[in-house]
């Protein structure tokens, strides 16, 4: 049952509200059903972008302006319900990123959390806290929160990776805090790929403990992921809502591998129709590989491999193969989780 509507202004009421309104306090009955919702109710709406024209307009920004000089040379993704807010959902921020053959973006550190999601180019490399990752098309790399982290490009194609983070969950709380490095890279002090190997291959090292909230693997790549879908696929055990979905985690706990954001990566045979399918968490898609179309909130979008979508909170979401399709998607649903909020809603599946 919904909460009852505000009640009628009367011209008592009225010069009420103005007197309290010129000392700071406003009157609850006006506002209740609008702020405590029955479900709900978001500005955010369903959206596709083109990775074809995000491409060229990213590679036009390119010829504007430097890595360097921009610091990060991002277009960001940003709901049209939610023009000039920096963000793609309510609580998260997407951009694309651009690194040019030769290009550093420099090293800085801040609260918010990372992540990227390699679409289009090979060979660029990550540092996070004095180690490098090269990244290929479908890595999954994180940066915890207030880890140094630099992006620089020595190969010779253009490098372009989906970049999401908590920005909007960081600025609700008040809680941003940033610093440059003070020089472009960050000293390489760790192997490549040493995290990987340390804490990415079903072991610990024996004295291991926990440093910080996020996992301690920083690149999980799509090869080792992508094999792991093509394995259970021969299972045939589909989830009628998700088709075949696998969520990354932090080795140590079993969480998500980021204290805010939660992702995943699904597999959907040839020909698979999803149930509908909705939740709190409003989520983030990155199309690798197929072809499709997913209705949102009773919205279509077709689309293929490396464009990107969103659904809001609670929009019911029906995906449908055309070809053997596989998707990342990220969302807030690790935070919600931990503050006791997350609902999913799998209708008659
Ligand atoms: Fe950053």
């Amino acid at each position: 049952m919904s909460l009852r509507g505000a009640p009628e202004e009367t011209p008592e009421r009225k010069a009420f509200y103005d007197r309290i309104d010129a000392v700071a306090m406003a009157p609850l009955w006006s506002v209740l059903a609008e702020i405590v919702t029955p479900e709900p109710k978001s500005a955010c709406v369903p959206h596709l972008w083109r990775f074809a024209e995000a491409k060229a307009l990213l590679l036009e920004a390119g010829g504007l302006i430097t890595a360097k000089e921009a610091e990060r040379r991002v277009l960001i993704l940003e709901n049209p319900g939610l023009r000039g807010e920096s963000k793609i959902t309510t609580s998260l921020y997407a951009g694309l990123q651009l690194v040019l053959p030769g290009e550093v973006a420099p090293a800085h550190r801040h609260s918010q959390t990372a992540l990227r999601f390699v679409l289009d180019g090979a060979g660029a490399h990550t540092a996070v806290e004095g180690e490098r990752t090269v990244m290929e098309v479908g890595d999954f790399v994180i940066t915890p929160p207030w880890a140094w982290h630099d992006h620089g490009n020595h190969s010779a194609q253009p490098m372009i990776w989906l970049d999401g983070l908590d920005i909007p969950l960081v600025s609700f709380f008040d809680a941003s805090f940033a610093e440059g490095y003070g020089a472009d890279e960050q000293p390489v002090t760790r192997q490549t790929d040493d995290s990987l190997a340390r804490y990415g291959s079903n072991l610990l090292p024996v004295d291991f403990e926990s440093r910080g909230p996020a996992s301690p693997i920083f690149n999980y790549p799509y090869a080792r992921s992508r094999a792991a879908l093509e394995q259970m696929k021969r299972q045939e055990d589909w989830d009628p809502c998700h088709g075949l979905k696998l969520r990354y985690i932090n080795p140590v706990d079993g969480g998500f591998a980021m204290p805010t954001m939660a992702t995943f990566l699904q597999l959907l045979p040839k020909g698979f129709k999803t149930a509908g399918y909705r939740s709190t968490d409003a989520t983030v898609f990155a199309v690798v590989e197929g072809r499709g179309r997913s209705t949102l909130g009773g919205r279509a979008f077709g689309w293929g491999p490396k464009d990107i979508f969103v659904a809001p909170s609670w929009a019911r979401i029906i995906h449908e193969a055309e070809e053997e399709a596989v998707i990342f998607s990220y969302s807030d649903r690790a935070a919600q989780q931990k503050l006791g909020l997350w609902r999913e809603d799998r209708g008659n599946a």
